[in-house]
């Protein structure tokens, strides 16, 4: 699997999710299996780039190659300006969000909402190919399958945004107006793939070894991209990539083992963050990987009122001490992404300042 010159060690992409795929959460995901990571969404917007948090968003300390950092936006030149500032901050390859169906971006005829309007799209591609392709930056798209339902236009999108330049294109299996509701359908993706020359890559409802590899098989897709059922379960590329290889599903990791590596993601999460807002942006990473065991909704709720990152990391170790006791392992993946999140972590992203 290849996006320009830079090959990748496997197929199996983790999401972008803003609000959650920050760099400590990529780099662990990326350790346990993903072959690839692309950043939360940075705006185009020329007066948030020097707030902290899109300067947070841009940070790449150790992260390994490519380098890959999402843009969004409603102008081709501001999105242009947005992929330079990002390949001077060490972005390798550049991703033009036209996959987010939050309001804020809508209403702002941003993210998914582009694919209503195809000359702006496509205006919107050329321009930031323009710059990328004088750094030898690879562009790629992230799509839905359309605006609505009954409009559903990828395969026009992908081609021509094929012919302007872009590497790679992602697709949710869902159009805008369909937000998170019903079930992602693969049939587009299947022939966005079957049209196209360039890498293709399946999104939407991965939630399992065998779903990956059922997705992978019925669109004929290059790679597949899994978001929210890598929260609190970054382990899961590698359980993917072990029933791609042998057919076989190995056994869910070692309740001493999560705990390890949430200990070494949020002390990775606080290096980043800090104290204050390290230990508040912290508790959705812990609610996630609790959700499913005994006891993890009780321990949520108890550990959602503590705010220093020692007293957040002791309660942590000492709760999945105890479950190691009672059990080995934690429990399979109870199937179903839970449909929350994205549009209130993208519209906080645009009012950020
Ligand atoms: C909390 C959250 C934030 C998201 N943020 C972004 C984003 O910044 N850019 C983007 O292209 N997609 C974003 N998405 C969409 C995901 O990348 C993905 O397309 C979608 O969740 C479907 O995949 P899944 O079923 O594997 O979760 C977000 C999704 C969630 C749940």
């Amino acid at each position: 699997m290849h996006i320009g010159q830079y090959e990748l060690p496997n197929r199996l992409f983790a999401a972008p999710m803003a609000g959650v795929t920050d760099r400590p959460f990529r780099q662990l995901c990326r350790r346990l299996g993903a072959g690839y990571a692309v950043s939360e969404m940075v705006t185009s917007r020329k007066d948030l780039w020097t707030s902290l948090k899109t300067s947070r968003r841009a940070n790449h300390d150790g992260e390994s190659a490519p380098i890959a950092v999402q843009i969004a936006g409603t102008d081709a030149a501001m999105m242009a300006e947005a992929a330079a500032f990002n390949i001077d901050r060490g972005a390798q390859i550049i991703d033009i969000n036209m996959g987010c169906p939050a309001k804020k971006v809508c209403n702002k005829w941003a993210g998914s909402a582009l694919m209503q309007d195809e000359p702006l799209a496509l205006q919107i591609i050329e321009a930031v190919v323009a710059v990328c392709v004088r750094c030898g930056v690879p562009v790629t798209l992230k799509m839905r399958t359309g605006w609505r339902v009954e409009r559903r236009n990828a395969v026009q999108i992908a081609r021509a945004a094929e012919s302007a330049g872009v590497a790679m294109v992602a697709v949710h299996g869902r159009t805008r107006d369909q937000g998170y509701k019903g079930e992602a359908e693969y049939d587009t993706i299947a022939e966005v793939k079957s049209r196209l020359r360039i890498p293709v890559v399946a999104n939407g409802d991965i939630d399992s070894p065998r779903k990956a590899a059922e997705v992978l098989a019925r669109t004929g897709a290059d790679a597949i991209m899994v978001g929210r059922a890598a929260q609190g379960r970054p382990w899961i590329f590698g359980d993917i990539a072990h029933f791609l290889a042998t057919g076989c599903e190995r056994p869910q990791p070692a309740v001493r083992q999560v705990k390890r590596w949430l200990v070494e993601h949020l002390h990775d999460h606080y290096g980043l963050y800090g104290e204050f807002a390290g230990v508040r942006t912290a508790r959705k990473h812990i609610g996630w990987a609790v959700r499913d065991l005994p006891g993890g909704e009780a321990f949520r709720a108890r550990m959602n009122a503590l705010d220093d990152c020692e007293a957040q990391l002791h309660a942590v170790g000492r709760w999945f001490d105890e479950l190691g006791e009672s059990r080995e392992r934690v429990p399979a993946f109870a199937a179903g992404c839970e449909a929350i999140g994205e549009d209130n972590a993208l519209e906080a992203i645009l009012e950020e300042a």
